[in-house]
């Protein structure tokens, strides 16, 4: 027997017991007589004591240990005379009698601690050490917990796990695919999925009910802090059910888990359309746990002779609270800001709410204290918060405040860690126009269905068309989306028509699809959740890389298996393909 226990798991109550562990040595220090080495495993780490007394050749094999080494020790664990309150064993140590080195290790690059040297490229390069680390191994272990919780509330609800394959035709959930040549079929090429969206539609017409899958999905995409190539989902898919169905269902799974999990109630998820998202945060999945939303105030800055107002189509206005005190700096710091290419403002217009009622804003000369006390009645500002304004078209300039808010928010502390604010974004819209191919795009898939109020438009105003499609998010971050889908035939091919596919097109790479809604297809729909980011949000982290094992770097590269890498001549050639140059 290698062990008989773990290295997280003795206690006070083992005092006298002679025990065995196994583990890696963490670090060694030596007091004059005694050296004390941390042994770590998965569970926790244990102090052991080598006393020179008692044992002195033990004692100074001790000593030539390394880092990371693999050991087994024996001996009786003891009341420790200085306890150590910040570790679970923390209350007892281990009086070592015989050690055995099960394996060397060379130095690590990096120290394996909670607080490390290594900077990032060297420990992805490492990352099998980096794994070691506790904070990884908790939020390892925080996945395990969400998807066996995952997995037991699917399974009391009568969801069925199916599997999907991963060599398909390509999916158009709009991004990139990935492709894998086929050996056997020349010049021809699966596609991964970017989701098994086809296919959990298919297993509702097969009459399986309740699907749900977690299941990886790739995206050829540009990669952030919330995106990976590889990521997974949580799919599901019913049958016989309508919006309100679906949002009570899944709503039953993130209380749950926040509650089995993190002991939070989050109570009832609010609602809000589309429309009114964008209006009031200029996003589609606005971050509630603050306040500063839009206020439209192209009425009251009109007539001014301000031309940047008076041009623009529309002029938006937010209160930041207790913001008045900002200098001159951090003010011109916050312009530099929406300055920027990526968020693209010309410029950032404020109105400081004075402590003596008094205003002071960057637009003086054009508005006098009465206008701006207006500004400040709208916006719900008080004395000591500052007011800021933007305008332009209304897109660009809902999307530029956006940015200004989340900014301030974070500024400001009042995007605060611990709060979790889920919302259910509604009705989106159905198509959104392409500028570059002139064309109409789903805004969620093809297969989502229009709303049946909005479907006399689908000819006369597709633009105009609400969808039947709804996303979760939470604190700003997108955590899931689905939609109730098409099961008609004839509006599928509708769908595929005002999307710009020719018949052609649409039956080469949907015919399977409208093939199987002549076979009774039942009304259905579904949502997939991102379990990555469901993960990171647990922990209350913005990027979703530590929560995979093995994740991709910015450039979607494993720098430990240094892949994507070349093919050799003859991996090429069976696969018939001829490199340029
Ligand atoms: P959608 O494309 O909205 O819907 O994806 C669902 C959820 O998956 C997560 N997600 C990602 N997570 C990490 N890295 C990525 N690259 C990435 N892309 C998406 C997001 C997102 O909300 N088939 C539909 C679902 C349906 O209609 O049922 C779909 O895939 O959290």
């Amino acid at each position: 027997m290698y062990r008989t226990h773990t290295c997280g798991e003795i206690r006070i109550e083992h005092v006298g017991q002679e025990i065995t562990l196994a583990g890696w040595m963490q670090r060694s220090r030596d007091l004059g007589g005694m050296t004390f080495l941390d042994l770590r495993d998965r569970y926790g780490i244990s102090q052991l004591v080598f006393n020179m007394e008692v044992d002195a050749a033990l004692c100074e094999q001790a000593r030539k240990l390394g880092r990371e080494f693999v050991l087994q020790v024996q001996g009786v664990v003891t009341e420790r005379s200085n306890k150590n309150p910040q570790m679970t064993t923390g209350d007892v140590e281990l009086t070592v009698k015989s050690l055995n080195i099960l394996n060397a290790s060379k130095t690590p690059p990096f120290t394996i601690e909670t607080e490390t040297d290594g900077g990032d490229e060297l420990r992805m390069q490492y990352r099998f050490l980096d794994l070691r680390r506790t904070p990884l191994r908790e939020n390892l272990a925080l996945r395990n917990r969400l998807s066996i919780e995952t997995r037991k509330y699917m399974d009391t609800l009568g969801f069925f796990e199916v599997e999907t394959p991963y060599l398909i035709k390509s999916t158009p959930e709009g991004a990139r695919d990935f492709v894998v040549p086929s050996r056997m079929n020349e010049g021809q090429f699966y596609a991964l999925p970017q989701s098994p969206q086809t296919f959990k539609q298919l297993l509702m017409v097969s009459g399986y009910d309740r699907y749900y899958q977690i299941v990886k999905c790739f995206r050829d995409e540009d990669l952030r802090s919330d995106r990976q190539p590889e990521f997974t989902q949580i799919d599901c898919e019913m049958c016989f059910v309508d919006q309100e169905d679906i949002l009570n269902t899944f709503e039953g799974l993130i209380k749950h888990l926040f509650m089995v999990v993190k002991g939070i109630d989050l109570g009832d998820f609010p609602r809000m359309s589309y429309a009114e998202a964008m209006k009031r945060y200029g996003s589609d999945k606005p971050d509630i746990r603050f306040g500063m939303e839009f206020h439209e105030i192209k009425k009251l800055t009109s007539g001014k002779d301000f031309k940047v107002f008076d041009d623009a189509e529309t002029v938006i206005a937010i209160s930041a609270p207790g913001a008045a005190e900002m200098t001159r700096k951090e003010l011109d710091a916050l312009t530099d800001f929406m300055k920027r290419p990526q968020i693209g403002a010309k410029g950032l217009i404020y109105s400081k709410c004075n402590a003596d009622g008094s205003f002071k804003s960057s637009v003086d000369k054009f508005y006098d204290q009465d206008a701006l006390a207006k500004w400040a009645e709208v916006t719900g500002a008080q004395k000591g918060d500052l007011i800021f304004v933007l305008s332009g078209d209304t897109n660009s300039c809902r999307k530029q405040m956006n940015e200004l808010r989340l900014h301030l928010g974070n500024l400001l502390g009042l995007r605060k860690k611990g709060e979790f604010k889920p919302l259910w974004v509604l009705d989106f819209p159905l198509l959104e126009w392409d500028e570059d191919t002139k064309r109409f795009h789903a805004m969620h898939h093809p297969f989502t269905s229009p709303k049946p109020e909005d479907m006399d438009k689908m000819k006369t105003a597709p633009g105009e068309v609400r969808a039947n499609a709804y996303d979760l998010c939470m604190n700003g971050v997108e955590l899931g989306g689905g939609s109730i889908r098409i099961h008609d035939r004839t509006l599928q091919s509708e769908m595929f028509d005002l999307l710009g596919f020719t018949k052609e097109e649409a039956q080469a790479q949907f015919g399977f699809l409208m093939q199987a809604f002549e076979y009774g297809a039942p009304p259905h729909g579904g949502l997939a959740f991102g379990f990555d980011r469901l993960c990171a949000m647990f922990a209350g982290v913005d990027s979703i890389r530590d929560f995979i094992a093995f994740p991709k770097n910015n450039s979607g590269r494993d720098v430990m298996l240094d892949a994507p890498s070349p093919l050799d001549d003859t991996q090429l050639k069976e696969l018939h393909i001829k490199l340029r140059g």
